[in-house]
Parts: structure tokens; C-alpha cells; sequence
């Protein structure tokens, strides 16, 4: 494997010169180097935004997993691979070596053929952060079926819809899960889910928490002794470049999620490129990304990029309040971890706790400090970076999506620079773009709009799943011969881009723009708020006006609210201007988020509206109780 890895600014400037001068001999110099092929590609990229189609390394062949498992076994076979860290502080953990990895993918692949499953075949995995879960992903990739992971907090409604969508032949699931002191019955919810689901025909079922579930006669089976039966030998099936390699849901602005599409040799190089860069990773570092595989952040840095690389990368079932505020710092000096990688929501939550919850651990080991998801607020990543990175360890604020397949804007530490709530600038290949409202690109710096991406890299969504037109109006439609991302973002005036948060959560106030992640900033800013979320509501001079929730912390709950109310304005009114102030203030107990930790401003806009009757589905949020509450108290 020769070294793609970026060592200084000087390094970056002209890598990044490179991609974009010539972005073929640039991925292709990438692509032979640092991968097994059966077959190299004849062409390495074809592209046309307008049809929108994009091919890369066609004529390709090879197998994932080949490359994030068996090409490690003779030098590294013993390293660990997965570290398995389970929710019950006092359960072992289990390393998971290369070779112990291998027998386990090989076994589940065979166990997946014996139940006719084959390539192209679509799989439905729905599973706890437990070792099955990497395990069947890569037992997919290995035999060349489709996986579908649904993250296992959805409902049997939300996981329903996914399995018909794709036309799922299995699902993979468990007898059930631990959360905290609890534990979910998971195969209630999959049984639920089934009644809807004529296409599924087995189901395999891990043992994970011993309850009496009831397996359904020809259709469900235990996992474990279909395991213990199979061989741990199976040939890989050679896989074309542009073959899929899995679907993911992500929610669009109807109520029907996106199955994005991710092929195998562009999502490969640029998961395995990115995670190498991003996070420097270095031959014996143990590595950690605390999100969930059923997310794109957990298949791309948790599996896919680490494994590619060779890397250790620790999967923990549990959650950061599990026994306690401490857990994420007490499994950082456990495992000796030294890149860690979370989103903003649980760094603020945590920060709203005591700091005897951090104080304790020793943090020593880490070196790089991760966020992703969402804009992280300044106040935020000062903790983070003051009480966890002790001043010592960049952090990375990256940004990117699940139609990305990985990190497009983020710093790369030690090498380019940091800067609070910037995601700062694009990786090798990225070529980022700002438009104004009338689609004209807005040149230089010192610049906010639309953000879009103006040329193809390898890990880009293929296609929706079954909807190649819904792709086409989604992302390739707003700003023609672009892929659009969604996102605002203002370049400063030296070209580092911060994301300024959803374009639809753009306000105008007055015939002024108003993000609204920099008024949430402003007001985090009071020592007394924990989090807020702001929208627009139509207002007779202003054209619209702005509402603001606000979630206060426990010592916030006994002061006066007026006063607080003019605290949180006058800070906004200080930080950004007094355009920014809000005409209402709600205080509220919570704020309704998605599964992954996102505030639904969707909501909150309705019933800032007066819409409280048309909420649409909320039975997939993480806190569908809030709702109620933020409703009986509308201003
Ligand atoms: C949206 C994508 C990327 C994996 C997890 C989320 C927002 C993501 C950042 C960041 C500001 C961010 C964007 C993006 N986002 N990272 N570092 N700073 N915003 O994937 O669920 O597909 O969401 O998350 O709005 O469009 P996703």
C-alpha cells in the first residue's frame, strides 16, 4: 500500500491542485495504489450532471471485503479489527481480530447463500450496535447482496416502509436490545413490521438479551446455529465497480424516504481515502466513532473506511448516559482510544452535566477530535475542545451527507487549520460552489448562499432506490449542471466555508436573510441555555418573524422569564444584530429531534404557524412526547 496520506499544507495545496486540475489521474493514482482489483477499470470516470448519471472506474472488478479483510490477514491478522465495547460496563469486551473477522464474515456469507440469498438480492439488517451487525454488512458485500441497514429505533412502520420499498427477501434482526437499564424488543417490532411485508422470506434472528421471543414457524431462525453449521471459507463474488453495494434511508421533505443508492469501487476508495486523511490515522491507533451503523457516518467510519485501512475501530452498543455522564471518557482511557468521533447533540448534551463526569478519566491518549451532523454551536466546541481535547487535539468539524457516502469539507488536523463552527475546506476532489437565489454562482470570497457541488467524487449517490427522477428533481434540478446539497454555507474571507444549516430553514426578516443556526449559536451563547431551535411565523410588517424554543438548563428553571427573555434577545442583539431578535420566546423541556439527534424544525415551524393539527407523522422521532407539551404552551 503505498501512502495517500497528507502530511502538511504544502501537501494539501498541491493534492488538492491536482484533483481538481486533473481529477482522473488524480482518483485513478489513488484507486491503483491502495486496493486489490481483480480487474483494473477502462474508464475512470463518465459523468453528465443533466441526465444525472456518474460512473466511476467502470470495466472495474473487485470485492469489498477483500479489501478490508482478507488483504490484511498476513501481515496484521491478529490485530484487532472491532472492538466491541457492549452496554453493560461490567459485560468483557470483545477484540475482534482481522482473522477472527474473516471466519465470521465467511460463515455468515454462507449462511446468507444456504438461505437464498444471492447477488443483487436485497437484505434488511435490523440490529443493535452489536458485532453481528458489521458482520452481516460485510457478509452482504462478500456475497454481493444489497444491504438495506435500518437503524433499530425506527418503528415497525418506518421499517416496514424501507423493507417494501427495496423488496427486501430477509431480514437480519435480534431477539432484542439493551438501551440503558432497558431493553427493546426488537422482533415484536420486526413481526409487526412483516404483517406488511409479503417480499420477506426468512428471517434470522441473533441472540442478543435471552427473552422468550417466538420464532415463526418457516420463516424465522436462530442465527447462531446456521453459523456454527456453516464453513468459514467463501469465495468472494466478484463484484463490476458500478454494482450496488447497499441502500440507505434518508428522510426527504415528503413524508416517503430515500433509499440513496452507493456503489462498490467509488464508494470504497473514497471512504477508505477520506477516513485515512481526516482522521491521520496512524498504524496502532485505536479509533472510535460512537454513531450507529444505521447511519451513513457508521457505515463509512465505522466499517467501511476503518477496515479498509487496516485500522482497530471500537463499536459501543451502549449510550454517553449509560451507568453514567461519564461513559464515553471512561471507555476513552479503557481502550487508550485516540481519535474520537461524535456529533454536537451529545457533546451538548454532556456539556449540561457536571464536569466531575469528565474529570476522572484520563484523557491522554487522544489526538483528534471529530463532529459531524450538524452545525456544531461555538460554545459547544469550546468544551469539547477545552475539557476533552484539554487545548491539545484538533478538531474536525465534518461536513457531508448520507448522499455524499463521505466527508467532503472538513479540516484535515495538523495539516490545515481549525476554526470554531467551520467545517473549513474542501477534501482533495471536492469542488464546492455558492449560488444566489437567481442560480448565479457567486465568485470569491466573503460570500454566503446555496451550497453545491460542481463535480463529481467517487463516493456520490448513484441514484435514489426505484426514483431515478425524484434524484434527478432533488439534487440536480435547483442549480443546473450542480448537485445541489441542501445546505447554505458562507465562505470567509479566507476561503473557509462554515455551513450555515438547511437552506428551507433560511428566515427573511424584513427583506433580510436570517440563518437560523447562527441566532441558535448566539443564544446557546447564555449560560443558562441548553439548546434552542429557531423558525419563521408570518408576521404582518416583517413578512416573517421569528420564534424561538429554547431548552434551559436546571439551574435556568427558577429565574424569572421575563428577564430571561430580554437576556437571550440582547445577546442576539450583541452577536448578530437586533434584526435577529426574536418576537417569541417559548421555554420549553425538550425539542423534538430525529433519531439522529437533528432538530425537527419542520414542527416547531407548523406550531409557531398555528398548524398544530397537520404535524404530519411524528411517531419516528427520538422525543415524540415533547410535542404535546410544546403545544399546550404556544405563544
Ligand atoms: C445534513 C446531512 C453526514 C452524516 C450524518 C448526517 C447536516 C452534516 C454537518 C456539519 C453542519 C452538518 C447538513 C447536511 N450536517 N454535517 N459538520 N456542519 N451541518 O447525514 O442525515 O444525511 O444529514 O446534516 O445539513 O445536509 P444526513
Amino acid at each position: 500500500m503505498s501512502d495517500y496520506q497528507i502530511k502538511s499544507l504544502a501537501n494539501y495545496k498541491s493534492t488538492y491542485q491536482k484533483s481538481v486540475a486533473e481529477p482522473e489521474a488524480f482518483w485513478a493514482a489513488i484507486a491503483e495504489d491502495n486496493f486489490v482489483w481483480h480487474k483494473k477499470w477502462d474508464k475512470v470516470l463518465e459523468w453528465d450532471f443533466a441526465k444525472p448519471e456518474v460512473k466511476w472506474f467502470e470495466g472495474a472488478q473487485l470485492n469489498i471485503t477483500e479489501n478490508c479483510i482478507d488483504r490484511h490477514l498476513e501481515k496484521r491478522g491478529d490485530k484487532t479489527a472491532i472492538l466491541f465495547e457492549p452496554n453493560n460496563p461490567n459485560e468483557a469486551a470483545l477484540h475482534i481480530s482481522y482473522k477472527e473477522l474473516s471466519n465470521r464474515v465467511n460463515r455468515f456469507a454462507n449462511v446468507l447463500k444456504s438461505n437464498g440469498v444471492g447477488k443483487g438480492d436485497r437484505v434488511c439488517i435490523y440490529l443493535p450496535m452489536i458485532p453481528e451487525l458489521a458482520v452481516s454488512v460485510l457478509a452482504c458485500a462478500r456475497i454481493g447482496a444489497i444491504h438495506s441497514v435500518v437503524f433499530a429505533g425506527f418503528s415497525s412502520t418506518a421499517l416496514a416502509t424501507r423493507i417494501n420499498d427495496s423488496d427486501c427477501k430477509m431480514v437480519i434482526t435480534s431477539d432484542g436490545s439493551f438501551r440503558g437499564d432497558k431493553t427493546i424488543d426488537l422482533k415484536g417490532i420486526v413481526d409487526e413490521a412483516l404483517l406488511e411485508c409479503a417480499v420477506v422470506e426468512t428471517v434470522l434472528v441473533a441472540k442478543r438479551i435471552d427473552s422468550n421471543i417466538q420464532l415463526k414457524s418457516g420463516r424465522d431462525k436462530w442465527l447462531q446455529p446456521e453459523l456454527d453449521a456453516a464453513s468459514p471459507i467463501c469465495a468472494q463474488e466478484i463484484m463490476d465497480a458500478e454494482d450496488p453495494l447497499f441502500i440507505l434511508y434518508t428522510s426527504g421533505s415528503t413524508g416517503m424516504p430515500k433509499g440513496m443508492v452507493h456503489t462498490t469501487a467509488g464508494y470504497m476508495v473514497y471512504s477508505a481515502y477520506t477516513f485515512k486523511n481526516v482522521f491521520q490515522y496512524e498504524a496502532d491507533d485505536v479509533y472510535w466513532c460512537t454513531a450507529d451503523i444505521g447511519w451513513i457516518t457508521g457505515h463509512s467510519y465505522i466499517v467501511y473506511g476503518p477496515l479498509a485501512n487496516g485500522a482497530t475501530t471500537v463499536m459501543f452498543e451502549g449510550t454517553p448516559s449509560y451507568p453514567d455522564c461519564g461513559r464515553f471518557w471512561a471507555i476513552v482511557e479503557k481502550h487508550k482510544v485516540n481519535q474520537f468521533y461524535t456529533a454536537p447533540t451529545a457533546i451538548r448534551a454532556l456539556a449540561k452535566e457536571s464536569l466531575d463526569n469528565v474529570k476522572g478519566y484520563d484523557l491522554s491518549s487522544l489526538k483528534i477530535l471529530g463532529t459531524v451532523g450538524e452545525p456544531i454551536n461555538e460554545e459547544a466546541w469550546h468544551w469539547y475542545n477545552d475539557h476533552i481535547g484539554k487545548k491539545n487535539c484538533p478538531i474536525v468539524d465534518t461536513w457531508w451527507q448520507t448522499e455524499t457516502g463521505g466527508i467532503l469539507i472538513s479540516p484535515i488536523p495538523n495539516v490545515t487549520e481549525t476554526k470554531p463552527t467551520y467545517a473549513t475546506l474542501p477534501l482533495p476532489g471536492i469542488q464546492p460552489a455558492l449560488f444566489d437565489k437567481d442560480g448565479l454562482e457567486l465568485e470569491g470570497n466573503k460570500q454566503e448562499g446555496s451550497l453545491c457541488i460542481k463535480y463529481p467524487w467517487p463516493s456520490i449517490a448513484r441514484t435514489i432506490w426505484g426514483n431515478h427522477d425524484r434524484y434527478r428533481e432533488t439534487y440536480f434540478s435547483a442549480f443546473p449542471g450542480n448537485y445541489f446539497t441542501g445546505d447554505g454555507a458562507l465562505r470567509d474571507e479566507n476561503g473557509l466555508y462554515r455551513i450555515t444549516g438547511r437552506v428551507d430553514d433560511v428566515i427573511i426578516v424584513s427583506g433580510h436573510n436570517l440563518g437560523t443556526a447562527p441566532i441558535e449559536d448566539a443564544i446557546d451563547e447564555h449560560p443558562l441555555v441548553a439548546e434552542s431551535a429557531i423558525v419563521g411565523f408570518p408576521h404582518d410588517i416583517k413578512g416573517s418573524a421569528l420564534y424561538g424554543y429554547v431548552t434551559l438548563k436546571g439551574e435556568g428553571l427558577s429565574k424569572n422569564e421575563e428577564d430571561l427573555k430580554k437576556e437571550i434577545n440582547q445577546l442576539i442583539a450583541d452577536l448578530i444584530g437586533p434584526i435577529a431578535k426574536l418576537d417569541k420566546i417559548q421555554f420549553t423541556n425538550g425539542l423534538p429531534k430525529t433519531r439522529s439527534g437533528k432538530i425537527m424544525r419542520r414542527i416547531l415551524r407548523k406550531i409557531a404557524c398555528g398548524e398544530v393539527d397537520n404535524l404530519g407523522d411524528i411517531s419516528t422521532l427520538l422525543n415524540p412526547e415533547v410535542v404535546a407539551s410544546i403545544k399546550a404552551n404556544v405563544l
